[in-house]
């Protein structure tokens, strides 16, 4: 369980000081989706760089099953928003690196798997920027995966794929989760997509960001999710909740 109490964060230094989350109290659960939905600037990313261990300078208490978050000796695997690749190593590279890191024997037939799966098998000696944005968030996608994380954080992940790849994307994702139900933090701008992926759905305020509301998913798996009337009343409710804030602004 990840346990997140009283974080406040602010950019800047002394004077200058820009808040980007304001007490931000949670706790998420072992095992689930958790898909984290806000404005542009509420301070998504924030959150998810304190979770990774990136950004260590705010206030409040942060851990993961009780111990403070070391991305040293957690098995965090980690989407940026930017896709985080580095760019003097090819897509092959890039993708195995942070099971190399961890000194992760290879699991060849389930890495060729995810390259297959997320159509990248023909890129591999390919270098970052000799790929489009799409191609570069799906090798970002595979390293995650390839990784067998204990802890799954993306931030908008899916953001630059075209609608049809983004959905066999999606379900991929699904399909993946379902073998190890590893805990989830996924950061989306769509409406759909949270409810799509999401077995909690978070709502962020503007900024500085607050948590208004978690909610437990009632269309999570379901069958024939987007042709069902749950999946209108959760849209339309999101939607409302989203703009009601937005006009707070
Ligand atoms: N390094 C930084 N220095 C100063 N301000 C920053 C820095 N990084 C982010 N901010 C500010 O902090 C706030 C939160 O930023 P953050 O990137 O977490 O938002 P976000 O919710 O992820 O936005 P988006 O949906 O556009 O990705 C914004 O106002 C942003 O301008
Ligand atoms: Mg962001």
């Amino acid at each position: 369980m990840i346990s997140v109490k009283e974080l406040s964060v602010a950019y800047g230094e002394n004077q200058q000081l820009t808040p980007a989350l304001d007490k931000v109290t949670i706790e998420i659960d072992s095992g689930q989706i958790y898909t984290f939905i806000g404005p542009s600037g509420c301070g998504k990313s924030t959150f998810l760089y304190i979770l990774a261990g990136i950004l260590r300078d705010y206030q409040g208490i942060v851990t993961i099953d009780g111990k403070p978050v070391d991305p040293q000796k957690q098995r965090i695997g980690l989407i940026l928003q930017n896709y985080g690749l580095l760019p003097w190593k090819n897509v092959y590279q890039n993708a195995i690196l942070g099971a190399k890191i961890k000194d992760q024997p290879a699991d060849e037939p389930y890495v060729r798997f995810i390259f297959q799966q997320l159509g990248i098998e023909d890129l591999l000696g390919r270098y970052p920027k000799e790929l489009s944005g799409g191609q570069q968030q799906r090798v970002a996608i595979a390293r995650a995966f390839i990784l067998k994380p204990d802890l799954l954080l993306m931030d908008e992940p899916f953001s630059a794929l075209d609608a049809i790849t983004r959905e066999e994307i999606q379900d991929l994702f699904l399909k993946i989760w379902k073998q190890h139900q590893v805990t989830t933090v996924f950061i989306t701008h769509s409406v759909d997509e949270a409810l799509y992926l999401g077995s909690k759905i978070v709502v962020f305020s503007p900024a500085p960001g607050k948590i208004i509301e978690v909610i437990d998913n009632p269309c999570f798996q379901l069958e024939n999710l987007r042709a069902r009337d749950e999946y209108y009343r959760m849209s339309k409710q999101l939607r409302k909740m989203l703009s009601e804030e937005w006009s707070k602004q």
